[in-house]
C-alpha cells in the first residue's frame, strides 16, 4: 500500500563522504573536488554534510571552512576528538555555515580505552562532560558519538550517553566502528539505550555502521527500526577499510519498503546516480557492476526469461525504475553540429551547472570529442564534464604528449609537463608506450610513488569508445587513484598518471593528528 511523507515519520540523511569516506585507504579529493560534492550533496536534500576533521590538516580546515559558505540548506559539520584543541579549531572552521554542528567523540569500549587511550572509565566521562559543554559554547548542535559503541558494555555505554545528554548534546551518535554487530544486536543497542538512558527522548539518535561483515546497511536499518532517527553513511559506501553503509542503498530501501518501514528522507532520488558517479570519479573507485542501486548492471536484464518478463510488466523483475535513482536510456545525442545551446541544455538535463569558464573548456572538448567520434552518448559527455570538474584545478598539467610505437621501433614519448608553472619538456623511451609515458613523466616531475594498478575501461562500446584509466600510486604508505578518459588511450593513461599524482599532493598535505593517549591530553584546555 502506497503512503504519503505525512503518515512517515523523516530520518535525517547525515552524509559522511568528505570526512569518513575521505579516509578511504587510496582516496583523496582536492579542495575544488570537495567543493564540488557538498554542493552536490546539499542540492540533493542532505540533511547533514560532514564536511571534514578540521584539526587533522590546513586541507580538512579550509574544506570546512569553504563548504560551511556555500551550503545553503544542510547543516555542516565538522568532527573533533574531546580535547579542547580539536573542539576550538571546528568550532572556528564552523563560524560561516548558517546551521553549525560540532561531532565530538571518544572511545568507550574496554580495548579502546586500555590500549588506544590509556584511560579509565572515570576520565572517559569526564572528557565526555567536558568537551560536550565545550563545543556548545560554539553552537546549539552537538553531536556526541561513542566510538566503539557496539563493544562497549551495555551499563557503560548508558552512563557515557548519559553524561553527554546531560552537558547539552542534542544528537547521540552510535558507532559500530568496526563493522561487527548485527542487525538484532545494533536494534538491542539502539532500543536500550532510549529505554534506560534519562531524557533520550531529548535527542536524536544516530546510526553510523561500518561495513567489515557487510552488515552495514541491514544494521543501519535496523537502528532505524529501534528509534534511530538520523542515519550517517557515505555514497558508494567509501569509508574506512570496507567502508560504511551505502547512502543510496539506505534511502532506497527506505523508498522501496515504505509498506514495511514507515519512513522518509528529504534525498531527491533521481540525483543518487549522478552522486555516484562524482564521487567515484573523485576518489578514483569504480562502483562494482553488480552493486545496489547505482551499479552498472542494477537495472540490466540479462536471461531471457527475465526480460520477456519485463516486454510484459516490468514490475515483474524491477522493484523500483531506473529513472528514480537517475539512471535513464542511454540517449543518442550532440553530434559535431551541436551548438553550444544545445551543450548546455545537454548538461542542464543531466544535472550540471558549470561556471563560464569551465564550461567553455568543456564545450571545447566536446567539439573536439565530437570531431574523433562519431555517436557522442551521455556517459561520454558525463566522463568528459567529471574530468573537466577534476582536472580544472590541477597544479600539474600536461601541456602536450607525443607517443610513437609499432613493430620494430622503440616506444618513445615526448611530453611537455606544467608544475606548479614550472614548464619541462623531455622525450623518454620504454619498454612500451604506456612505459614510455610514466617515465617521461617520471623525468619530468621526480617523484617516488610507485605504480599499483593501470586499468583501462571503455565508457561505451564500439571501437570508437573513449578508454577510461585509472592509475593508482603509492608513496611512503599513502595510495591515491587517478582517473581520465579519452578516445586516445595513451592520452587518457598520461593524464590519469598525472591527476594521480596530483592527488598525492593533496595527500602529502594531510597528515594523522596526533594520536591522543592519557585523560589530560583527551580533556586538554
Ligand atoms: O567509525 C567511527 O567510530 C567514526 C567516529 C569518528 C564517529 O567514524
Ligand atoms: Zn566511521
Amino acid at each position: 500500500m502506497a503512503t504519503t511523507n505525512t503518515e512517515t515519520t523523516p530520518i535525517q540523511i547525515f552524509d559522511t563522504t568528505l570526512r569518513d569516506g575521505e579516509q578511504s585507504p587510496g582516496a583523496a579529493m582536492s579542495h575544488e573536488e570537495k567543493m564540488q560534492i557538498a554542493e552536490l550533496l546539499d542540492e540533493m536534500g542532505v540533511d547533514i554534510i560532514e564536511a571534514g576533521f578540521p584539526i587533522s590538516s590546513p586541507g580538512d580546515f579550509r574544506a570546512v571552512q569553504e563548504i560551511s559558505k556555500i551550503v545553503k540548506r544542510a547543516s555542516v559539520c565538522g568532527l573533533s576528538r574531546a580535547g579542547f584543541k580539536d573542539i576550538d579549531r571546528a568550532g572556528e572552521a564552523l563560524k560561516g555555515a548558517f546551521r553549525p554542528r560540532i561531532h565530538t567523540f571518544i572511545s568507550t569500549s574496554p580495548v579502546h580505552m586500555k590500549h588506544k587511550l590509556n584511560m579509565g572509565e572515570n576520565a572517559v566521562l569526564e572528557a565526555i562532560g567536558a568537551s560536550v559543554v565545550r563545543a556548545r559554547n560554539f553552537t546549539s548542535e552537538v553531536e556526541w558519538s561513542a566510538e566503539d559503541a557496539t563493544r562497549t558494555v551495555p551499563d557503560f555505554l548508558c552512563r557515557c550517553v548519559d553524561v553527554a545528554i546531560q552537558s547539552g548534546a542534542t544528537v547521540i551518535n552510535v558507532p559500530d566502528t568496526v563493522g561487527y554487530s548485527t542487525p538484532q544486536e545494533y536494534f538491542e543497542i539502539i532500543k536500550m539505550l532510549r529505554e534506560r538512558v534519562p531524557n533520550a527522548d531529548k535527542v536524536i539518535f544516530s546510526t553510523h555502521v561500518h561495513n567489515d561483515l557487510g552488515l552495514a546497511v541491514a544494521n543501519s536499518l535496523a537502528g532505524v527500526l529501534a528509534g534511530a532517527r538520523q542515519v550517517e553513511c557515505t555514497i558508494n559506501g567509501i569509508g574506512e577499510r570496507a567502508g560504511n553503509a551505502a547512502l543510496e542503498e539506505i534511502v532506497m530501501a527506505l523508498k522501496v519498503r515504505k509498506d514495511i518501514m514507515p519512513f522518509h528522507t528529504g534525498i531527491n532520488t533521481t540525483m543518487l546516480n549522478r552522486a555516484s558517479k562524482l564521487v567515484s570519479n573523485v576518489t578514483g573507485f569504480p562502483v562494482q557492476y553488480n552493486k545496489a542501486i547505482v551499479g552498472k548492471n542494477a537495472f540490466s536484464h540479462e536471461s531471457g526469461i527475465h526480460q520477456d518478463g519485463m516486454l510484459k510488466n516490468v514490475e515483474t523483475y524491477e522493484i523500483m525504475r531506473p529513472e528514480d535513482v537517475g539512471v535513464h536510456a542511454t540517449s543518442l545525442m550532440l553530434g559535431k553540429l551541436s551548438g553550444r545551446h544545445a551543450f548546455k541544455d545537454k548538461l542542464e538535463s543531466m544535472g550540471y551547472v558549470l561556471e563560464a569558464e569551465a564550461f567553455e573548456d568543456a564545450f571545447k572538448r566536446f567539439k573536439d570529442l565530437a570531431d574523433k567520434k562519431k555517436h557522442v552518448f551521455d556517459e561520454d559527455i558525463a566522463a568528459l564534464v567529471d574530468d573537466e570538474i577534476i582536472r580544472g584545478h590541477d597544479s600539474i598539467s600536461i601541456k602536450a604528449l607525443r607517443v610513437e610505437s609499432g613493430t620494430g621501433i622503440t616506444p618513445v614519448a615526448s611530453l611537455t609537463l606544467d608544475a606548479a608553472g614550472t614548464v619541462k619538456s623531455v622525450t623518454v623511451s620504454g619498454d612500451g608506450p604506456v612505459d614510455a609515458i610514466f617515465m617521461a613523466i617520471r623525468e619530468a616531475y621526480p617523484h617516488t610513488a610507485t605504480l599499483q594498478l593501470f586499468q583501462i575501461s571503455a565508457v561505451t562500446e564500439g571501437t570508437d569508445a573513449q578508454a577510461q584509466v585509472s592509475v593508482r600510486l603509492e608513496e611512503n604508505g599513502r595510495t591515491v587513484t587517478g582517473k581520465a578518459s579519452d578516445t586516445d588511450t595513451m592520452v587518457a593513461a598520461a593524464y590519469a598518471y598525472v591527476n594521480a599524482l596530483n592527488k598525492l599532493l593533496v595527500k602529502r598535505e594531510k597528515r594523522e593528528p596526533e594520536p591522543m593517549s592519557g585523560a589530560k591530553e583527551a580533556v586538554a584546555k
